[in-house]
């Protein structure tokens, strides 16, 4: 049988935290879907177009990995695509509460969808989407800590950050 994960998030934009972890993810799982979440109700820097074209160039064709969006619950959208785990990177605490938060309402919603928790490697311990686009849109240098695709969109994005490189 083969045991598939679903990697959600926003991923607006995707950082080298992600690919990190999906890396890690195929140590252990057969394949992994990355699931964009498209909910309109939420305001993302980058479109959902953006979003998918910026993960597919930063995966670059990596095998077992698949890139999809979803909308709606997250459980419906992993047993539609028949997978038994949720795959979520863990920070610092402060990731917990949320992510406890998250994967108990799962279970409840969906008993046979697994969350599986893995640590991001140590470099990427204190990024994330929000801190990044944060810096770079004060002119901060985010290079080194998104693929180098989400680094050129982010300068295009807040042209003052591209004085600074
Ligand atoms: O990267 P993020 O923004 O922390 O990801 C959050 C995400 C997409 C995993 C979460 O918001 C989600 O699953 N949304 C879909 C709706 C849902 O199922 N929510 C959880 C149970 S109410």
């Amino acid at each position: 049988m083969e045991h598939i994960a679903i990697y959600p998030g926003s991923f607006d934009p995707v950082t080298n935290g992600h690919l990190d972890l999906i890396h890690r993810g195929l140590k252990i799982f057969d394949r992994v879907i990355v699931a964009i979440l498209k909910n309109p109700q939420k305001k993302f820097l980058f479109s959902i177009d953006e979003r998918m074209e910026m993960l597919r160039a930063s995966l670059n064709g990596l095998p077992l990995v698949e890139i999809d969006a979803f909308d709606g619950l997250l459980v419906d959208y992993a047993s539609q695509r028949g997978a038994s785990a949720v795959l979520r990177g863990l920070r610092a605490l402060s990731d917990f509460e949320y992510e406890f938060q998250l994967a108990l309402m799962n279970r409840r919603l969906n008993r046979e969808i697994q969350t599986v928790f893995l640590m991001t490697g140590m470099r990427w311990i204190y990024t994330s989407s929000s801190i990044i686009k944060e810096a770079a849109q004060f002119g901060g240098d985010v290079k080194g800590m998104v693929p180098s695709v989400v680094h050129e969109r982010l300068i295009a994005k807040f042209p003052r950050s591209a004085k600074r490189r």
